[in-house]
């Protein structure tokens, strides 16, 4: 096993959306590198338990908070708790989205709502509540936005989605050149397909071999491979990396 370094020790990582998938991966990866985890969800209160017995299994500390990131008054109130029982936030990750996919002509309006609020929305929300708390980790404050290829070069069928991952592009560049007179960085990782409950659930034979052959490294993307881009953005040496898209994608869009 690879020795990895508690380089991210005394930090407190919120990470939304980090009771499965991608952002559980997440979880683990900088609760390994010594940071104490906030992880939040929306209804699976089991799995983030779940979430955090993994983190404490690598040697991490782990606590776990429910709430909307559509909700906005929701995640002000969370976040302002979450710096008064853990002595501030460090490093946001704005992880947890929702895929509702459909054809333009017959999406609705509560189905584009929905995706919105939740994709775009929610980071907006929980960057607006917990900047002022990262802004005084200077130097090590970190913000990651979890954005998509599909973001990055559309898809037919997720509209909705592809432009609140494009419009979480847009977020990011724009934080980034808020907060970089003081040391915070802002970056989004752009993952492509990982096998998550989002895809896994919707993903019939036929397509999946269909899609491996737009991946140039001929296999499906894993949480621990998006994990390990976070983890890295989120440490010391990427100090001087913002405003920028790491995409984690085996190459399907170069
Ligand atoms: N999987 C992929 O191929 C892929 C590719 C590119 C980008 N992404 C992005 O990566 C992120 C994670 O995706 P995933 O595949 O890991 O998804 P997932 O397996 O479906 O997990 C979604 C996570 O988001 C949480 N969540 C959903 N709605 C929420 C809300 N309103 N408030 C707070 N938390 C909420 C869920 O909490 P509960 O457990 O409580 O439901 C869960 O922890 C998403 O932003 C997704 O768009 C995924």
């Amino acid at each position: 096993m690879a020795i990895i370094d508690k380089a991210l020790a005394g930090k407190v990582a919120l990470v939304t959306g980090g009771s499965r998938g991608i952002g559980r991966g997440i979880c683990v990866a900088l609760g390994r590198r010594g940071a104490k985890v906030i992880i939040n969800y929306a209804s699976r209160e089991d799995a983030a338990r779940e979430a955090a017995a993994e983190v404490e299994s690598v040697g991490g500390q782990a606590a776990i908070v429910g709430f909307d990131v559509g909700d906005a008054p929701a995640v002000t109130e969370a976040i302002k708790a979450i710096g008064k029982d853990h002595g501030g936030l460090d490093i946001l990750v704005n992880n947890a989205g929702v895929a509702i996919n459909g054809m333009l002509m017959r999406f609705t309006d509560e189905q584009w709502k929905k995706v919105m609020d939740i994709n775009l929305g929610g980071a907006f929300h929980c960057l607006r509540a917990a900047s002022m708390m990262i802004l005084k980790s200077k130097a090590s404050g970190r913000i990651i936005n979890i954005t998509s290829v599909v973001g990055e070069q559309g898809n037919a069928g997720q509209l909705a989605y592809a432009a609140s991952k494009a419009g979480l592009i847009g977020l990011t560049m724009s934080t980034a050149r808020e907060l970089a007179s003081r040391g915070v960085t802002c970056n989004a990782v752009s993952p492509g397909f990982i096998e998550t409950d989002m895809t896994s659930e919707h993903l019939p034979e036929a397509a999946r071999a269909k899609l491996m052959e737009a991946i140039p490294l001929g296999r499906i993307g894993r949480s621990e491979d998006v994990a390990d881009a976070v983890a890295f953005l989120a440490g010391p040496e990427a100090s001087y990396i913002t405003g920028q898209v790491l995409r984690v994608n085996g190459g399907m869009l170069m």
